[in-house]
């Protein structure tokens, strides 16, 4: 298939493109989109058979339900059981925004969208041309990062290009997004709100509004066969870059030391050594292909960049990769989570 791509200027957005976009979905068809945390592949959510196709576009497991997409919250009303207490609050808090909630779901969600659990996870993006989708389309759209299954997030439309092209109806390009990392998957249909996947809404955001959340046990470390994930998606390896990637940690001068070490080795021997460093570090690094993932002062720049720094190693087609460790409380919390499952959780102390 021809995947058509259209660029939209965000703060201008172009009726015509939300109008073919909008008969794709009708028709049952894909389109990739931007959102505030990544490019998501969206179908009608409420169609099972335009949902089967995401799972086949993308080679994703059919256990791994999706996110449905909403503009307006009259329209959660259709997709849910009931809506608990503590989601209003969060709602009220963070939507539209990086925040996916999971309820239990109504009879109108198809077992197809949820990977056969009945419960439906559901997010009001913060970004003008999801919602313009959503709004002209009319339709609740699912959509999954629009990655290959596996492969890191895209946080670009070529990033969506790369991967998916050939095999979706189209690609809305509305340029990088603002984020970098997915939303925070809360969990609220127990009586303490339960984090599925940390985000950039972090703990202590959510526990402000209201007081105590729990975390998923599963998604602090590697996954062993007893303790599943409460969101399936986390139990797979995800993210990952092609070449292998161990992070260090220790002393920061320590870890640079160490990194320039085995670097030199490997240049020695014809290894090809990706280095993620940071804005702090970069300049220490002797050899190697060198790449800051953002500044340590400000874990926004971080998560930006996160997702493009580990394609940028698939493109230079580097035989290793090394990496550096970040603080793993607030907002670290999300990035350490997506860099240990990219690196299958190989860190090393030095
Ligand atoms: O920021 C985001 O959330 C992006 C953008 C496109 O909105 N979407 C995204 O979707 O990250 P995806 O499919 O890559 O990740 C969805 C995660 C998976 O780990 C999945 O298992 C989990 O959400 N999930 C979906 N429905 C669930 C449910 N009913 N119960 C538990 N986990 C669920
Ligand atoms: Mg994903």
């Amino acid at each position: 298939m021809d995947t058509v791509i259209r660029k939209i200027d965000v703060n201008n957005i172009d009726r015509e493109v939300m109008e073919e976009a909008s008969q794709v979905l009708h028709r049952g068809g894909m389109v990739a989109f931007p959102t505030e945390t990544v490019y998501g592949l969206g179908a009608d959510a409420l169609d099972e058979k335009a949902s089967a196709k995401i799972y086949a576009a993308k080679g994703r497991p059919s256990d791994n339900p999706l996110i449905v997409h909403i503009s307006d919250i009259e329209q959660l009303d259709k997709l849910v059981c009931e809506i608990p207490d503590n989601a209003k609050k969060l709602m009220d808090a963070f939507w539209p925004g990086p925040m996916t909630l999971i309820f239990k779901k109504s009879g109108l969600v198809p077992d197809g969208t949820t990977g056969g659990l009945d419960t439906v996870a559901v997010r009001m993006p913060n970004h003008k041309a999801a919602l313009e989708l959503i709004r002209t389309s009319g339709v609740a759209i699912a959509a999954p990062s629009a990655n290959t299954s596996g492969r890191p997030s895209p946080t670009t439309a070529a990033h969506v290009a790369d991967d998916l092209s050939g095999k979706i109806d189209m690609i809305i390009d509305g340029g990088a997004v603002g984020i970098g990392i997915e939303s925070t998957i809360v969990d609220v249909t127990s009586e303490i709100p339960m984090v599925l996947r940390p985000g950039y809404i972090t703990m202590e955001m959510l526990e402000k509004v209201v007081g105590k959340v729990g975390i998923d046990k599963a998604i602090t470390g590697p996954v062993s066969p007893d303790v599943k994930p409460k969101a399936p998606g986390m139990k797979y390896k995800h993210y990952a870059p092609k070449a292998e990637l161990t992070m260090f940690k220790g002393e920061l001068k320590n870890v640079v030391e160490h990194i320039n070490n085995l670097t030199d080795k490997n240049v020695k021997s014809g290894i090809k050594t990706g280095i993620i460093a940071c804005e702090e570090t970069k300049d220490m690094y002797k050899a190697g292909e060198v790449l800051s993932i953002g500044s340590r002062n400000n874990e926004d720049t971080i998560a930006h960049n996160l997702y493009g720094v580990l394609r940028k190693f698939d493109d230079m087609n580097v035989d290793v990769i090394y990496g550096e460790t970040f603080e793993d409380n607030r907002l670290g919390q999300a990035i350490m989570n997506r860099l240990l499952k990219a690196a299958g959780y190989h860190v090393e102390k030095v």
